[in-house]
């Protein structure tokens, strides 16, 4: 062989990798990526939050025993491990008066040795602790003060007993714009000097995207989930016209999990948390972890679904394309590599195809795809899209890279 030809081989291996990462990344971020916001000052929120909420599995039904034994649990069952890390207590944690000099204390029979007491246990197993109030008088099951007016008092007490993130709801506002009560306990927060992830409860009311990125670190796009098929992906809908508006310190957020919860089959639940996952959603479970099925275990655990949640470039996918009642998400990740969803709506088993086109991948570029669910390389590269058999009400989840 000549030697021109082979140092244009060489350059070839070298650059042409770099070529393609730089390919896909290029008209992904034309077609997905828009500009990025003002953040919040905090540091919080780098990838999504990862944790655990009471309110779905329990509501009111709380006590500090509960409280710990999820955290023991978090460790035990190597959620932790995984990055879950935040154990959030929702409504229901304080006694309906405050004291005598108008601080919010935790209810007594539910709590007898205090919130102080309980961060300390949650920081002891490597956890943070959460907690709730509201943007209003009451919080919303009516059974505790809320925060309105009292914003710089309340987050210097949740600083003192050393709280890592606050979940500010909605309820009991008189009529108030949510625009002008949420950016006060923001300003109260920072005030306190500790970080506190700071999660916007109102309901998608607003379009909190289009004003929170320089208040929270996260905002609902949505009214409360539930536990069945159709609230879940009517939450994932609601939640996708947002997308571009979500980044590194500020999420959209459709709600916490119902994995585990029982409402769903597990394939429902598998298609329920890869939706959360491309879509960058924080991931709050809200079952019982501490008795909590195998399988459903095997859902939340399942670390490569995690990493597109957690990938640094902290990007939303998007639905790119649906056709009757099949979908295709998509979404870029670190690394010119692309994360793609095909979710099936339908009654009926069904073939999907994700076209290179659709989720911005340049026309006859080689991709190799991994399979998140099977845990596997496939063995073939694909040029122009990939095509997948989707059980009903089931998904594919694939990682694609470039080159091979
Ligand atoms: C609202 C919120 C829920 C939960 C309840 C508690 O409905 O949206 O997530 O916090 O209040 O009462």
């Amino acid at each position: 062989m000549k030697p021109a030809l082979i140092v244009l081989l060489l350059a070839m291996l070298v650059f042409a990798p770099l070529v393609w990462s730089a390919e896909l990344n290029s008209t992904l971020t034309a077609s997905l990526r828009k500009r990025r916001h003002k953040k919040v000052g905090n540091g919080l929120g780098g990838t999504p939050p990862m944790g655990w909420n009471s309110w779905n599995h329990f509501a009111c039904g709380i006590n500090e025993q509960l409280i710990r034994q999820t955290a023991d649990a978090m460790v035990s069952s190597g959620l932790s491990r995984l990055g879950y890390r935040y154990i959030n207590l929702d409504d229901c944690w304080a006694d309906s008066s405050r004291d005598w000099q108008g601080n919010l204390r935790a209810k007594s029979s539910a709590f007898p040795s205090g919130i102080k007491a309980l961060a300390d246990y949650v920081h002891s197993r490597g956890l943070k602790l959460g907690i709730y109030s509201d943007a209003g008088y009451q919080t919303c099951s009516k059974q505790q003060p809320g925060s309105l007016g009292r914003e710089y008092q309340d987050a210097a007490t949740f600083a003192s007993w050393g709280v890592d993130y606050l979940k500010y709801d909605n309820c009991g506002n008189n009529g108030v714009s949510p625009r002008t009560r949420y950016h006060v306990m923001h300003d109260a927060l920072v005030k306190t000097g500790r970080p506190i992830f700071y999660s916007l409860c109102e309901w998608g009311q607003d379009n909190p995207a289009t004003w929170a990125s320089n208040v929270g670190n996260s905002w609902r796009t949505t009214g409360d989930i539930a536990d069945n098929w159709n609230s879940m992906v009517s939450r994932a809908d609601l939640n996708n016209q947002w997308a571009s508006y979500a980044g590194p310190g500020h999420w959209n957020d459709p709600d916490m999990l119902e994995v585990g919860n029982g409402g769903m089959s597990v394939e429902e639940y598998r298609t329920h948390f890869s939706l959360w996952a491309i879509m960058k959603a924080p991931l709050l479970i809200g079952c019982d972890i501490r008795s909590i099925r195998k399988d459903y275990l095997g859902i939340l655990s399942n670390w490569e679904v995690v990493g597109v949640n957690q990938d640094s470039l902290g990007i939303q996918g998007r639905k790119v394309r649906t056709q009757g009642s099949t979908e295709v998400w998509a979404g870029p990740l670190s690394g010119g590599r692309v994360a793609v969803l095909m979710v099936n709506r339908g009654y009926m088993g069904w073939s999907i195809n994700a076209n290179w086109q659709d989720i911005g991948i340049k026309q006859n570029l080689r991709v190799t795809a991994r399979d998140l669910w099977q845990h596997q390389n496939l063995r073939y590269t694909y040029t122009n899209g990939i095509r997948a058999y989707v059980p009903s009400h089931g998904c594919r989840m694939f990682v694609l890279k470039p080159g091979g």
